[in-house]
């Protein structure tokens, strides 16, 4: 018996150790025999983990001490605890099962010598708790993932903020660095009412980058101490503001802020580099605008027929019709503002977003090209005795509905000033594609009735037509009237008719 016992301990160390079997013994029940977690993936993977690669002090540290909180693994968060397996387990085997695991399901990565898992044993004799991923990532970065923001640093405030604090007159509650470089504020989110600041240094090459940020509830996006994106209201997400910005090639000083009131939150911050299609995100949380989360249900006339959607359009009022028609020609007309104020070519919109469970906020055009032709604040124009559609208030118009001919061409219809100016549209391919306007007005208006064509930057003003970045709107019966800022159009013939070509 004693024979026996002396033998096995002194043979140990001696045998050649199957890393495969120990991995077997130690490891399979939670990480999976294929390594791939087990449970179907409720434990961690070892295989594709970026943990287990590069510098192996890592994985020696967790499976000596254990580890705990929450750690991220090829793209997914877990926040589990992995029991210490230092007192079971020699040196030896340890070295064996990690070279085993290093060089198994696709990881490759060298073998792990008997000498280095002494080493990190002995320099860490003293330690009892676990180990934590922030811990970790401290002492040994990860080699395979490069943080998207270098120098990252986080700064916590608690405060019921209803808009952004002014940071300088507040004092942080708790400062960090984040080797993850990922701009995060989950672990500050337990309670509402905080706010957040980050800072960072981004890595660039030259040339236009298109930031984009959304939040609940509001934030501001720094570059190089500009201020280049704001969402400065409580509100959900779903409000992304997008800016581009021409940088040159090199390290670009990053600070997002956010405040979180009450209720949900969120943070997005993404960065497109010149010429990529896809969105490099700065945050842990994706926006929107990434990976769709809906499936695409693409509207697209069908039998050369108009398609009408009645949903809320970014751009537009919560009462806008969007209808997408043959020939690529797509508009969006606000009920609540009785005149077309988008129109784009292309794909008309993707419904997938409203049609599913999560049908929230607004849905934009399905082009990243969209014409917005009148925006509330132009309706100021009334310095003449023209009734300035729609904002007198002898003449309150008011929206009719709207009829559909024949070939599903809309009609819309608005009274005002005892008249009647039924607004319709179609696409037209002669003499180039176009979206035709044919305004006709029925009955004797009380007043002269003026209607807002277009808000903004005009060029070539003519009495028969103006361009507008690409947009040429042209008229027939009747003349344009230019403001500094806007174009009208007086009804006093019975018809008119004003073709958008883009
Ligand atoms: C009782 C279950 C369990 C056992 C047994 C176990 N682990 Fe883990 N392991 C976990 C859990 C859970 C985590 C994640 C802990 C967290 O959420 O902080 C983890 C994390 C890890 C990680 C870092 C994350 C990753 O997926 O790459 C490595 C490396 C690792 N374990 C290696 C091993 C090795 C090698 C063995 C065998 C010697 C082993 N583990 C045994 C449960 C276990």
């Amino acid at each position: 018996m004693r024979t026996i016992l002396f033998l096995t301990t002194l043979a140990l160390p001696l045998m050649a150790q199957d890393g495969g079997q120990l991995y077997g013994l130690y490891c399979s029940a939670c990480h999976g025999a294929d390594g791939k977690g087990a449970t179907g993936g409720q434990f961690p993977p070892l295989a594709g983990s970026e943990w287990v690669l590069g510098n192996p002090d890592r994985s020696i540290k967790i499976v000596l001490h254990g580890l705990h909180q929450p750690i991220e693994v090829a793209g997914k968060t877990y926040n589990l605890e992995m029991p210490p397996q230092g007192a079971a387990l020699p040196d030896e085997q340890i070295a064996a099962i990690l070279t085993h695991v290093r060089a198994s399901w696709g990881n490759k990565a060298g073998a792990v010598s008997v000498n280095q898992v002494k080493k990190v044993r002995a320099a860490t004799t003293n330690r009892k708790e676990y180990w934590t991923a922030a811990e970790l990532l401290k002492l040994h970065p990860l080699e395979n993932v490069k943080p998207p923001l270098a120098n990252l640093i986080s700064y916590y405030y608690k405060g019921a903020f209803k808009s952004m604090p002014d940071f300088s007159q507040l004092k942080a509650a708790a400062v960090e660095e984040e080797p993850r470089g990922l701009i995060d504020y989950s672990s500050y989110a337990k309670t509402d009412s905080f706010a957040m600041m980050w800072e960072g240094d981004l890595l660039t090459p030259a040339g236009k980058h298109e930031f984009l940020l959304d939040s609940d509830d509001g934030s501001r996006l720094f570059v190089d101490g500009a201020i280049v994106a704001e969402i400065k209201t409580i509100g959900p997400t779903g409000r992304t503001v997008k800016k581009v910005v021409n940088l040159k090639e090199g390290l670009h000083k990053i600070r997002v802020e956010y405040f979180e009131f009450s209720g949900n939150e969120g943070l997005s911050v993404g960065v497109k580099f010149p010429k990529q299609r896809n969105i490099k995100w700065l945050s842990k949380e994706k926006g929107q605008t990434s990976a769709k989360s809906w499936p695409e249900i693409m509207l697209t006339p069908a039998d050369n027929r108009p398609v009408i959607y009645r949903n809320f359009i970014q751009g537009s009022t919560a009462r806008g019709i969007g209808v997408g028609f043959p020939g690529q020609k797509n508009m969006v007309y606000s009920a609540d503002h009785f005149s077309m104020e988008l129109l784009w070519g292309g794909n008309f919109i993707d419904a997938g977003h409203h049609w599913t469970d999560r049908g929230v906020g607004y849905e934009p055009p399905a082009s990243d090209k969209v014409f917005s032709l009148s925006k509330q604040t132009a309706y100021s124009f009334t310095s003449e005795s023209a009734t300035a559609w729609p904002a007198s208030s002898k003449a309150t118009p008011r929206f009719r509905g709207y009829q559909l001919s024949p070939q599903g061409n809309p009609t819309f219809m608005v009274e005002v000033a005892g008249a009647r100016v039924f607004d319709g549209y179609e696409s037209v391919t002669d003499p180039s594609p176009s979206l035709l306007r044919i305004l006709r007005l029925q009955g004797k208006p009380a007043q002269g009735i003026s209607l807002l064509i277009h808000s903004g930057a005009h060029e070539a003003a003519r009495p028969d037509g103006f361009t507008a970045g690409g947009l040429s709107v042209r008229l027939t019966g009747g003349t344009f009237r230019y403001g500094s800022n806007v174009v009208m159009l007086d009804l006093i013939t019975p018809e008119a008719q004003v073709r958008y070509t883009w």
